[in-house]
């Protein structure tokens, strides 16, 4: 049976310059490189320049996609962005990117999923791709997180780190069986009753500031392992593929003890797990995206490989999906 499949055709990432150590930060706040090390696993971040907005991450990101998948702005027809730090209330940054990059009129538009959006947007953007709607779409997760935090609050402000990834999606002819390339399966989940462990406590319609990012990390880590394990074993039946067959886990990259708490959990050898939160720290929806692209650009994942991906975030949102390169 021939079936429509989203391949993912190209793959970049881009870190800021600035980069910040964990001995940077124990001079602004009570903490020191050994807590952060053995309870994150992070040992620096990037920090986006006072004159870089998101959309600028978001675009040099997107360019080193485009080159990889040997397409031009000109071909760009839907961008779905996941950010949580837009560059302005509205319009989308997906529309700014639009212009910064030049690309013709199309589809643009955010979507808002804290850390799980990119994969959340991945799913929104295969609706189109799948069904013919777009030939050529970018899907990106960017943010400036550090535009978030409390800078007097240890719990948050040591975690957190800014950066951008893309991905390009082309349609591709697939077979309906497992040995296809493109997005296979997936599941996403939101509990809205968990609200308080994870948010920013300003917006447009409430305070009409900004705010700054509250976490009761603690709780969230609870929820973290249990929550994700089961959206992945979910996204696993769904594209009719076993924990056994992936080539490549690519978690969200929150903290070392919960990314490998689930590998363990899942019996995935942490050879096959994608690590870059050591020097990238969390940088929410961007941080799946740009492992990803840190795989591809060393060579470890291959065209043809089997990808998981997962991530959880405010709401809280979880959710995975199974890629065939
Ligand atoms: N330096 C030194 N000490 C610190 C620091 C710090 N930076 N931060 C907290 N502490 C102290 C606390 O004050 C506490 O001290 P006390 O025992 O005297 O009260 C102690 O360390 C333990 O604090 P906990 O919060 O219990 O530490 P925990 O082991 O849970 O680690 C962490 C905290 C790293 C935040 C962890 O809970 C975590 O990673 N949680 C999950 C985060 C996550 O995955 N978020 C989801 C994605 S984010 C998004 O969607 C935007």
């Amino acid at each position: 049976m021939s079936v429509l499949r989203s391949v993912v055709t190209g793959v970049g990432g881009y870190l800021p310059e600035t980069v910040v150590t964990n001995d940077d930060l124990s001079k602004i706040v009570d903490t020191n490189d050994a807590w952060i090390q053995e309870r994150t696993g992070i040992r620096s971040r990037h920090r986006a320049s006072e004159d870089q907005a998101v959309s600028d991450l978001a675009v040099e990101a997107a360019k080193k996609a485009l080159a990889a998948a040997g397409r031009s702005a000109a071909d760009v027809d839907l961008i779905v962005l996941a950010t949580t730090t837009p560059d302005l209330t509205f319009p989308a940054t997906a529309a700014i990117v639009q212009r910064k990059l030049g690309c013709p009129v199309g589809v643009a538009f955010d979507v808002q999923a804290v850390c799980s959006g990119f994969v959340y947007a991945l799913t929104v953007a295969d609706g189109f791709v799948a069904r013919g709607h777009s030939k050529c779409a970018l899907v990106i997760g960017a943010e400036t997180m550090t535009r978030l935090m409390d800078w007097t609050d240890r719990g948050t402000c040591v975690l957190f780190g800014d950066g951008a990834g893309a991905v390009v999606l082309e349609p591709g002819e697939g077979q309906g069986t497992t040995a296809d390339r493109g997005l296979l399966g997936f599941a996403l989940r939101c509990d809205g009753t968990k609200q308080d462990l994870l948010y920013v406590d300003g917006g447009p319609s409430t305070t009409g500031t900004v705010g700054k990012l509250r976490m009761l990390g603690n709780q969230v880590f609870k929820h973290a392992v249990i929550n994700i394990s089961e959206a992945i074993t979910a996204a696993a039946n769904h594209a009719g593929v076993t924990i056994a067959d992936i080539d490549w886990f690519i978690p969200h990259q929150a903290n070392q003890r919960i990314l490998h708490g689930v590998a363990h959990r899942l019996g995935l050898d942490e050879s096959k797990v994608i690590q870059t939160v050591a020097h990238h720290a969390n940088t929410s929806a961007a941080s799946v995206p740009l492992a990803w692209a840190e795989g591809v650009s060393d060579g470890r994942i291959k065209k043809g490989d089997l990808l998981l991906i997962e991530a959880m975030g405010g709401g809280l949102t979880w959710g995975a999906c199974v890629v065939r390169l």
